[in-house]
């Protein structure tokens, strides 16, 4: 008789994770990872934002309690989050059609959201963009929904396929929920432009399906304000829609886990009734959210020149990424290597592809220490001074076979 655990075989890790566990164990000084999607300053470090740093201390002094929450989080943080993800004032949170509930994580809010929809109907199908973040397929079929991707990426000019995606998107309707990455996509870096989003909206008002907005990156792409344009027009033209949010990198707190998902309703009324079926799921998963960074991030956007200095503090990062790009640009361009890499520069965020094969990518790993994932999406934010040109060395050499 054989015993439970017995009948489980090792899984390979995670890519993007395995990554990580590979660049540890590299001992060579030189090495790069270009793995996972975490900011990093110009000394290689992910650092911690002074803005969250201050209020973290603040919240530290004023916290008398680690009792439970409640199910919905932190409900300051739950508020501020939605202001930054609809724009304050926006119609739908005056109205009381938006409930916003504070998850451990953007992947949290993912897979509250998954089980919600296979809640609400368990024949749903998931579209996801080609390609996409791959977690995202593995979560939504963890829920069980059935998944299909639309057009998203051309490999061959770099950008958006945006007709195909249309195509696609015109024969969808209730019944499907269609996942979108709000701004920075990743894994590529094309998003689509403000007319085209404008469309987008305007399709999934006319066609009926439910618009799932992922926003990992807000502030990344073009600015704060800017980036939560696809949540505006959505949230103004369809009567549901979903959106999953992320602070991991906007606020540098990653290993804090803090997200929420909002859901839109067609009235106040149904969005609350929403809010408790988002309750008992979460109750039967992790039962509660935790505290730590949601309360930390509810006194920052509560503290007027705390956000001030935390939206610098965001405009530094993505000017460092967007100055990285156009660097990594002109370095390349100066070699000859009969390719051309300016995309780089038209496409934002802190990824993109650099449209090697796997065979590519395994030489820059074996060879020179430099990690990336199979698909060659590299972390812009890894690099520096110190780095770009060991890089750009080793890509030239590898490209030149
Ligand atoms: C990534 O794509 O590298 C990030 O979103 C981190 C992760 O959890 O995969």
């Amino acid at each position: 008789m054989s015993t439970m655990l017995e009948q489980l075989k090792a899984v390979p890790p995670d890519p993007i994770l395995g990554i990580l566990a590979a660049f540890a164990k590299d001992t060579n000084p030189l090495k790069i990872d270009l793995g996972i999607g975490v900011y990093r300053d110009e000394t290689g470090q992910t650092p911690m934002l002074p803005s969250v740093i201050e209020a973290e201390k603040r919240m530290i002094a004023r916290q008398t309690s680690k009792s439970y929450l409640g199910p919905p989080g932190v409900t300051g943080f739950n508020s501020a989050v939605s202001d930054l993800a609809f724009g304050p004032g926006n119609e739908a949170l005056t109205s009381g059609r938006v409930r916003t509930v504070q998850t451990p994580g953007g992947t949290g809010a993912l897979r509250v959201a998954a089980d919600l929809i296979k809640s609400a109907n368990p024949d749903t199908t998931v579209w996801a963009s080609d390609p996409t973040w791959p977690n995202h397929l593995a979560i939504f079929s963890a829920a069980g929904l059935a998944q299909q991707t639309y057009p998203y990426f051309d490999k061959t000019t770099s950008s958006l396929r945006y007709e195909d995606m249309m195509d696609v998107l015109r024969q969808r309707g209730p019944g499907d929920a269609i996942l979108f990455h709000a701004c920075c996509h990743n894994p590529c870096g094309v998003s689509p432009d403000p007319a085209q989003w404008e469309a987008i909206a305007d399709l999934a008002a006319k066609r009926g399906f439910l618009p799932l907005i992922d926003m990992a990156y807000q502030g990344f792409e073009r600015g704060i304000e800017e980036d939560n344009l696809a949540v505006r027009l959505f949230a103004a033209k369809c009567p549901e829609i979903i959106v999953t949010s992320s602070c991991s990198k906007n606020f540098s707190v990653y290993r804090d886990r803090v997200g929420a998902i909002s859901i839109v309703a067609s009235n106040a009324a149904k969005a609350g009734d929403v809010e408790t079926v988002v309750h008992a799921l979460t109750r039967k998963n992790y039962s509660m959210p935790p505290a730590h960074g949601p309360a930390v991030i509810d006194i920052l956007l509560h503290d007027e020149a705390l956000t001030r200095m935390w939206r610098d503090e965001v405009a530094g990062m993505r000017g460092r990424i967007n100055g990285l790009r156009a660097s990594m640009v002109e370095k390349i361009s100066s070699r000859n290597t009969g390719r051309d890499f300016s995309f780089l520069q038209r496409q934002s965020g802190m990824f993109s592809f650099l449209g090697l094969s796997v065979a590519e990518v395994r030489r820059l790993r074996e060879e020179f220490s430099i990690y990336t994932v199979d698909s060659a999406r590299v972390n812009i934010a890894s690099f520096n001074q110190g780095n770009i040109d060991y890089f750009v060395d080793s890509l030239v050499t590898v490209l030149k076979g």
